[in-house]
């Protein structure tokens, strides 16, 4: 069943993010009471802390200062140097980490033109180190200004960049035979926003089996796929679709969130898969934390417990 307490309960914790009171209420208590599983610090030297462990134990990780919807320069100009502190220092140190972007923390809400100076300058610095840039997808009305901006770092010859499609969204097809020819370094996912359902999916079997359909052309294609999911199932299929095709680990790999499945994500790598650990950090957190507990309910049990343990 589709409709199951599962998505309600989806639902109803996307449409409380907004909640003033919700807010201040997470915001005063959430990284004491379990933001802190989720999210590696707010700080650059506590994720570096973070990335450095995952890299010795052999994961490839990225990193994203956490932060959405930013309308003032200058702190949109602060985000831009922070991550060109960040390249710099995983430059240093040689760790296997990027950078991940979200465009309304570059200035998307600005104008489109801000946002892909911005993201351009970020992607030539981290060329310079020899690093990959990827920008992260944000709500549906900002998918066409997104995928804009990626073909433009593309025709720029910002080659060592990549972006993200959403499997709820139904446009994604298309976004993905437009995109293939360009032979983009795609991660795919489910997606984490509220949608209504004039673009997506609304039932989780209906995002599922898209879900499949949209990896298995894409890992067909040129290009590079990351497979962006915790889901037992999906990572099952990609492993025997890849295995039947002769698909090789040069073409693909998994990508999951810090804090999350962390045994699939030691048992892939024992596997010998390549698997990146998405580690977000900043003390913008809310918003993320705020999706990553609708995903899972026992997430949000968990935050309680550790309230009632105190
Ligand atoms: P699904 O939600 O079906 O979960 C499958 C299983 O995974 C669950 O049964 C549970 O065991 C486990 N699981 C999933 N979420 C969990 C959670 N929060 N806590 C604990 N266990 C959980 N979205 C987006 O819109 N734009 C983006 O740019 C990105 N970027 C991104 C990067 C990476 C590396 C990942 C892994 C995910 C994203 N996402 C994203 C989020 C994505 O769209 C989706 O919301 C989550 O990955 C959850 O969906 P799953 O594919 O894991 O499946």
């Amino acid at each position: 069943m589709d409709l199951s307490v599962n998505n309600v309960f989806r639902q109803a914790i996307l449409g409380a993010t907004q909640n003033r009171a919700v807010r201040g209420l997470v915001d005063r208590h959430g990284m004491r009471l379990g933001a802190a599983r989720f999210v590696a610090g707010e700080t650059v030297d506590e994720v570096l802390e973070v990335l450095r462990a995952l890299d010795r134990r052999g994961f490839k990780t990225n990193t994203t200062l956490l932060g959405e919807a930013i309308h003032d320069a200058t702190t949109i100009q602060e985000v831009v140097d922070t991550y060109v502190e960040v390249i710099d220092r995983i430059a240093a140190e040689q760790l296997r980490t990027n950078v991940s972007v979200k465009l309304t923390q570059l200035g998307l809400d600005i104008s489109e033109d801000e946002a892909y100076r911005n993201t351009a300058h970020i992607a030539e610095h981290a060329e310079r180190h020899g690093q990959f840039v990827r920008i992260d997808m944000e709500e549906s009305t900002r998918v066409n200004a997104t995928l804009a901006i990626y073909r433009r770092l593309l025709a720029e010859g910002h080659a060592n960049t990549g972006t993200v499609l959403q499997a709820y969204l139904y446009r994604t097809r298309n976004d993905l035979r437009g995109l293939l020819p360009l032979e983009p370094n795609l991660r795919l996912v489910k997606g984490a926003y509220l949608e209504p359902p004039a673009v997506a999916y609304q039932r989780k079997r209906d995002v599922n089996i898209n879900y499949v359909k949209l990896l298995r052309k894409s890992l067909s294609e040129g290009g590079y796929t990351a497979v962006a999911t915790h889901d037992d199932r999906v990572i099952d299929h990609v492993i025997n679709f890849t295995a039947k095709h002769g698909i090789g680990t040069e073409r693909f790999e998994f990508q999951m969130l810090y804090g999350i499945r962390q045994k699939l994500q030691e048992e892939l790598l024992l596997s010998g898969y390549p698997v990146l650990v998405a580690t977000p950090f900043g003390p913008e957190w809310y918003y993320y934390l705020m999706r990553r507990m609708a995903e899972r309910p026992a997430n949000l049990l968990f935050v309680a417990r550790q309230a009632f343990s105190r």
